[in-house]
């Protein structure tokens, strides 16, 4: 391992932790399609439930509702708001390798966690949404709260997002004991940082700094 790589480590590992805290939904949220179950489906099923018509198997396609809610001989794949009843529901438990979804051979079994997001967002109403690379952005209202001096509208959707979990902002910090960056040693050791990298960098790339 040369010597920037183990600076680059931790950063990774903290940014997959972000990334793996932040696609838990919670229990009180709505499942959303693009958000929670988009994910899991392309990452195991739409190999061959997918638009591409040349994978496709058993002529079956979950990437639209049409697809997914199409009756197919009395059984649907999904039947929006009846997870008991989907067949999807009972493929992705089944307890036949030669049933299961994704087959075993696919080597990427559901966790619980996973067939749990099928199954709330199926009884939810199944609803699908439009790619997001193709969603309009649109400004949200701002959430309203009782105006605090220092609050601006991040903090509004920050408290809102905090209030459905049923949680609180905490006190604001005294500014004095938080003195700016460049009274702090960290600076210096941020600095110290950087130049080691780039130091190491240069140095693996045939260069002295
Ligand atoms: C590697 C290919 C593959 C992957 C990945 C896959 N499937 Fe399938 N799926 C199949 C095949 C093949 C069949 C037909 C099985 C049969 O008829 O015995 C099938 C059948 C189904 C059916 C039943 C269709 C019917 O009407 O009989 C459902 C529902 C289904 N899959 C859901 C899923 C879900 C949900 C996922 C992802 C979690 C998934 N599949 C991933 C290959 C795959």
């Amino acid at each position: 391992m040369n010597r920037s790589m183990r600076y680059r480590i931790p950063l990774l590992a903290v940014l997959v932790s972000t990334l793996s805290a932040s696609g838990q939904p919670e229990a009180k949220r709505e499942i959303s399609f693009n958000r929670d179950v988009r994910p899991i489906m392309s990452d195991t099923c739409f190999l061959c439930h997918g638009p591409d018509a040349s994978q496709r198997e058993a002529d079956l396609r979950l990437d639209t509702p049409e697809g997914a809610y199409a009756d197919r001989d009395g059984s649907p794949a999904i039947i929006p708001g009846d997870a008991e009843e989907s067949l999807l529901t009972w493929m992705i438990n089944a307890a036949d390798a030669e049933d299961i979804m994704p087959p075993p051979e696919y080597h990427r079994a559901l966790t619980q966690e996973e067939k749990d997001i099928f199954y709330r967002w199926i009884n939810e109403g199944a609803k699908y949404d439009q790619h997001w690379a193709f969603v309009a952005p649109a400004k949200p209202e701002v959430p309203m709260f009782a105006k605090d001096h220092s609050e601006n509208e991040i903090d509004a959707f920050i408290r809102k997002r905090l209030e459905s979990e049923g949680l609180t902002l905490s006190a604001e910090a005294d500014r004095r004991r938080h003195p700016p960056l460049w009274q702090t040693g960290d600076y210096l050791r941020r600095f110290l940082v950087l130049i080691y990298q780039l130091q190491s960098t240069s140095i693996s790339q045939g260069f002295a700094l």
